[in-house]
């Protein structure tokens, strides 16, 4: 079976990864070809031509104004996936269509729907609007993970990771320690995890990005819309430095680390990381020191999950594993993730 969620908006790359060249990338196992018109409008479509196969993303295929022209013999087709020219006879077959993928650019990204093309609502798409806003800066980038979704999906919630993995970087012996809580939306379709530690050491990460030397008070607040959006409001202020009463933190440093979550095969990931700020936003000092600590950050989870990739794939089925209170938004996770593939309920799905 399965373990890729059908019928489903998931992030397909950057909006700047996206211009007047042929650009392709597998989304759930599906070759997809992006381009943008002459207009700036980006269009997504299967990166085979439906001739002899010939992907349309390769040499010599080309863009001509509005249109592809596939390199090997030529057949042309339209911003819509459908064929506008063969050579060799006026008459171009019925089927002579590309399969055309509803896309939309929001928030930095492209989204695509991968399913039934008649359930793509728009409205469905889960927001990070930190990423294209005034008042944020934001570095941002992918890195290829050679391991199956869920194990991500798994990482992403349970940050007592932080310690071990990533100390040094983002991890303090308080993150372990302190408890989480979980709250599971199931009609707004969203897993929450909190960590509120009132007291902690501050890591290089936030040391380094705020200026704070002392002690801090950091919160972790997870928000993970399944399948492929998660956020990490994170807070970081002096310790015991709190919100007002009003509502307004001016006081505290905000950070949203933002990551999509695209299978790219049953096996193996696209790694979107985000990080928006809404402090030092015009010092690229900042931005270049977060942009390489959370690609550290970020390899040092993939090496890990690539390694577990190959271990978890060799284990007889039905291998067990032991869960505890860390794992209580993880387990969330996986049972929304299993609902949505239409899988079997909670205890199958672990
Ligand atoms: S494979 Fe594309 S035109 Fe023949
Ligand atoms: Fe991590």
């Amino acid at each position: 079976m399965t373990s890729i969620v059908n019928n489903q908006w998931y992030v397909a790359a950057y909006g700047r990864e996206i211009g007047r060249d042929l650009f392709s990338r597998t989304i759930c196992g599906e070759s997809i070809l992006f381009w943008r018109t002459e207009a700036g409008a980006v269009t997504a479509m299967s990166d085979r031509c439906v001739h002899r196969r010939f992907p349309l993303s390769e040499s010599p295929s080309h863009l001509l104004g509005d249109t592809v022209v596939c390199g090997y013999h030529g057949f042309t087709y339209g911003a819509d996936g459908k064929c506008v020219a063969v050579p060799g006879q006026s008459r171009i077959p019925r089927t002579a269509r590309l399969r055309s993928y509803p896309v939309v650019e929001q928030d930095s990204f492209v989204w695509v729907f991968i399913g039934d093309p008649a359930l793509a609502e728009t409205t469905r798409i889960p927001r990070a609007p930190w990423l294209a806003l005034d008042g944020w800066t934001t570095v941002s980038g992918m890195e290829p993970l050679a391991a199956r979704a869920s194990l991500l999906v798994d990482n992403l919630l349970d940050l007592s990771h932080e310690t071990y993995l990533h100390g040094g970087y983002i991890g303090t012996p308080e993150v372990a320690e302190t408890p989480i809580t979980t709250e599971v939306d199931e009609d707004a379709g969203i897993v929450y995890v909190s960590r509120r530690m009132a007291d902690a050491a501050c890591p290089p990460f936030y040391a380094k990005s705020t200026g704070i030397t002392g002690r801090i008070t950091r919160w972790q607040d997870i928000e993970y819309t399944p399948p492929c959006l998660y956020t990490l409001h994170s807070r970081i202020a002096p310790a015991g430095v709190l919100p007002h009463d009003d509502g307004t933190d001016p006081d505290a440093f905000h950070v949203e680390v933002v990551y999509a979550i695209t299978p790219e095969t049953e096996h193996s990931t696209h790694d979107f990381w985000a990080v928006a700020r809404d402090f030092a936003l015009d010092d690229q000092g900042v931005s270049d020191f977060l942009a390489e600590n959370n690609r550290t950050v970020v390899l040092q989870d993939v090496a890990a999950l690539d390694v577990l990739e190959r271990v978890i794939a060799t284990e007889p089925d039905g291998y067990q594993e032991l869960s505890i209170n860390i794992d209580t938004g993880g387990l969330a996770a996986r049972r929304m993730l299993a609902r949505l593939a239409g899988a079997a309920p909670a205890s199958a799905a672990r």
